[in-house]
């Protein structure tokens, strides 16, 4: 079967069986390894990419659901440069071993698409189904509350460019 999707922001075809997990898509037939394998039955996070910007647990999806969708794994979330939540995780040295993080960061970013300004125990809601064998918790939600405010920070910025100077808009 073929199946088409879009995959950061460009169009992929796929072939083969439409019950493969869209992480062994990614991982085997598009060359993405960003998305790990951890429990391979949705229960640990570390396969997390975004499906149509909802956080969707790769090992656990068949392909053909991705389907005329848009998919975004954690390489092509900073599309020019490090996305806000990237950069936190490098302020606040978030990883360990590093190997939950992709999925940690698909995660985190999803939520705040959906929660510009989250409480901790809206982080903590999200982020359950994302597990750290390091303990990397503390500095997630460190790093979560700092990419908020980036991100606020990057819509200040851009309104400015976008409504001209003052005295600009004087007769
Ligand atoms: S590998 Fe997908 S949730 Fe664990
Ligand atoms: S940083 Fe090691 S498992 Fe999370």
């Amino acid at each position: 079967m073929t199946t088409e999707f879009s995959l950061n922001g460009e169009r992929v075809t796929v072939e083969g069986d439409a019950q493969k997990p869209l992480l062994w898509v990614l991982r085997e037939d598009l060359a993405l390894t960003g998305a790990k394998f951890g429990c391979g039955k949705g229960l640990c996070g570390a396969c997390t990419v975004q499906v149509d910007g909802v956080a969707v647990r790769s090992c656990s999806f068949p392909v053909a659901l991705a389907a005329g969708r848009s998919v975004t794994t954690i390489e092509g979330l900073g599309r020019d440069g490090l996305h806000a939540v990237q950069q936190a995780w490098v302020e606040m040295n978030t990883p360990q071993c590093g190997y939950c993080q992709p999925g940690q960061i698909m995660s985190a970013a999803a939520l705040l698409a959906a929660n510009a300004t989250p409480s901790d125990a809206d982080i903590d809601a999200a982020m359950a189904g994302n597990l750290c064998r390091c303990g990397t918790y503390p500095r997630i939600r460190k790093a979560i509350h700092r990419a908020a405010a980036l991100l606020a920070a990057e819509q200040e910025e851009s309104a400015q460019e976008i409504v001209p100077p003052a005295e600009e808009l004087e007769p």
